[in-house]
């Protein structure tokens, strides 16, 4: 296994990718409503990249081994799909809950960050998968210091999840990034502390955790690409692109409008 160490210039660049992943985010907030397609999304995020970011869309025409092409410049994963949800014709409406995650590559450098969306009230366990899976990626997030292992941060997403009663998908994980989308290591979501690949400043790969309200199985559909949980129930996911620092970490998927980390825990 090799993984990159990113040098003082790759940063630069991976906080820049990083910063414009979020604010691509924040661009797309307030048209995440009721009546709203997530095609129109996509189109809104497309014009965004291309026109006023000049960014790249990484996602579009993605195709990984084994994989079709991807159609699209985000993934729109609503209610019980968990990831990789393809925008098109179906309209938000009230009570769903949404994952965005974009990609956005600037200068050859990914900055891949998303985030869950209220559609107008949700449901009391809706609200409380997405706001209990915000703090499961934050556990992993601060578990982030050179010295520490790969193994600390799923455990600490994994007790944390499972302590509330929710699940953690095992089949997608965190990935490392740079250059390329998708590099070394993998960043599991579950694991036991003090195993696994021991964390050195200048890595970077994401913290993106995948958590059901039910149980963890998950299944594709016949398009190939969206994820949705086996048992139908609800699943939330949120994503941050992340730096080894020589102190601990460094978010670099960070906007005006990230939300605010949680409050450590005591
Ligand atoms: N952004 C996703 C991730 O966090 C990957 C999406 S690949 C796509 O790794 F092709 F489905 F868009
Ligand atoms: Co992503
Ligand atoms: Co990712």
């Amino acid at each position: 296994m090799s993984v990159d160490l990113k040098s003082p210039a790759d940063v630069e660049g991976m906080r820049i990718a990083g910063r414009l992943g979020g604010e691509l985010l924040d661009f797309l907030t307030p048209l995440i409503t009721a009546g709203v397609t997530t095609g129109d999304i996509d189109r809104a995020a497309h014009g965004y990249m291309v026109d006023v970011q000049h960014t790249i869309p990484a996602t579009l025409n993605y195709a990984p081994p084994g994989y079709s092409p991807y159609p699209a410049s985000l993934c729109t994963s609503v209610n019980h799909v968990v990831c990789h949800g393809i925008p098109g014709d179906r309209k938000l409406k009230d009570g769903d809950i949404i994952n965005v995650d974009v990609t956005v590559i600037k200068d050859g450098y990914h900055g891949d960050t998303s985030r869950m969306f209220f559609i107008g009230k949700p449901s009391i366990q809706a609200r409380r998968l997405v706001e209990i899976t915000y703090e499961a990626m934050w556990r992993g997030i601060r578990a982030v210091r050179p010295g520490a292992h790969l193994g600390d941060i799923g455990a600490a997403i994994q007790r944390f999840a499972e302590g509330h009663g929710f699940s953690v998908v095992r089949e997608f994980c965190g990935h490392g990034i740079g250059r390329r989308f998708h590099e070394e290591p993998q960043v599991l979501h579950y694991g036991r502390p003090g195993t696994g690949l021991k964390l050195q400043p200048g890595m970077v790969f994401t913290v993106e955790p995948m958590i059901n309200a039910g149980k963890a199985a998950i299944r594709a559909l016949a398009d190939g690409w969206t994820i949705v949980t086996a048992d139908h129930s609800l699943s939330a996911q949120w994503e941050h692109t992340i730096l080894v620092t020589g102190e601990g970490f460094e978010v670099l998927t960070v906007s005006a409008g990230t939300p605010a980390p949680p409050p450590a825990p005591a």
